[in-house]
């Protein structure tokens, strides 16, 4: 998967820990890489523009958007994060990243939605592409918002977009749960250049995760992308079965319960 598909790709919360990643491992795929972040960005290598956003301020977006053809938008808040500040970046945020794409004619959207926006499920529940949001706290409600901000900006606009329900993208799955919900980096960066070079994707709700035995969630549905992700969190079962014992911190019975584990004990 060489090819220069788009013209200049935007990625957003490109200093974050994905951003970071992707900024390289997709820059063959345009043939210019716009990198955004609020905070401070390393200087742009070659075939990059490095532009500083705050993502609720719409005339900085609708700056940050010009020329664009294609987006990755990964800016946002945690979990952890309060209301106001969930409603700002992901959610006001969101909503100016999709806008100002269609006023500048962006033609395809990766969205970098969570599996906390279907945390209320119950564990024992497997999910295809088609199970409704059931957000599990404040930040997968965003998150469920953006799928829906996406739905309306696919069927009003046009805009293609692959929402990507993350699960836990990290270096390693270190605690149990993550032993169903752990997405590799390769994997990460594999789905995103699958969800960029594909003919057509439509309005799409993929699952971001690895190849996982213990997995509750099926790409079935999004097949005609090829993800193949190649890692797999069993190699770590037998580490993480070490490392629970007694200091490990109780989960409630809801979190142990839930596809969102300990997240949906976050009140409100
Ligand atoms: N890492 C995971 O396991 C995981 C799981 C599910 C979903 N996601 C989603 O993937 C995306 C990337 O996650 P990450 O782990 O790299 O997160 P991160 O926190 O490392 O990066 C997010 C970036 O967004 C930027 N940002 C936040 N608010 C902003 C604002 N108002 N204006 C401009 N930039 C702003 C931050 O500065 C940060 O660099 C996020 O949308 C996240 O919700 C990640």
């Amino acid at each position: 998967m060489t090819t220069t598909r788009w013209r200049r790709l935007l990625i957003t919360g490109a200093a974050g820990r994905l951003g970071s990643h992707l900024r390289s491992d997709l820059r063959d795929l345009a043939q210019h890489v716009r990198v955004s972040d609020l905070r401070g960005l390393s200087p742009a290598a070659d075939g990059e523009e490095v532009v500083q956003a705050e993502l609720s301020d719409m005339a900085a977006v609708q700056a940050m958007l010009e020329g664009v053809d294609a987006v990755v938008h990964l800016g946002a808040v945690m979990p952890q994060a309060p209301w106001e500040t969930v409603l700002q970046a992901n959610i006001i945020g969101s909503f100016n990243v999709f806008e100002a794409a269609r006023q500048a004619g962006v033609k395809r959207i990766v969205f970098a939605s969570s599996h906390h926006a279907i945390g209320m499920y119950d564990r024992s529940q497997p999910l295809d592409s088609d199970a409704p949001p059931r957000p599990g706290n404040l930040y997968g409600l965003s998150k469920a918002f953006g799928e829906n901000l996406a739905r309306m900006y696919h069927d009003k606009h046009g805009i293609e977009v692959a929402c990507l329900r993350i699960g836990s993208c990290f270096e390693r799955p270190t605690d149990e749960r993550m032993l169903s919900t752990w997405l590799s980096h390769a994997d990460m960066v594999q789905l995103c250049r699958r969800c960029l070079v594909a003919p057509a994707i439509g309005y799409s709700v993929v699952y971001g995760v690895s190849a996982n035995s213990r997995s509750w969630w099926s790409n079935d549905k999004v097949d005609f992308l090829g993800f193949a992700p190649q890692d797999s969190a069993d190699a770590y079962a037998q580490d993480i079965a070490h490392a629970i014992g007694p200091a490990s911190a109780p989960l409630s019975a809801r979190a142990a319960r839930l596809q969102g584990g300990r997240y949906t004990d976050l009140i409100p």
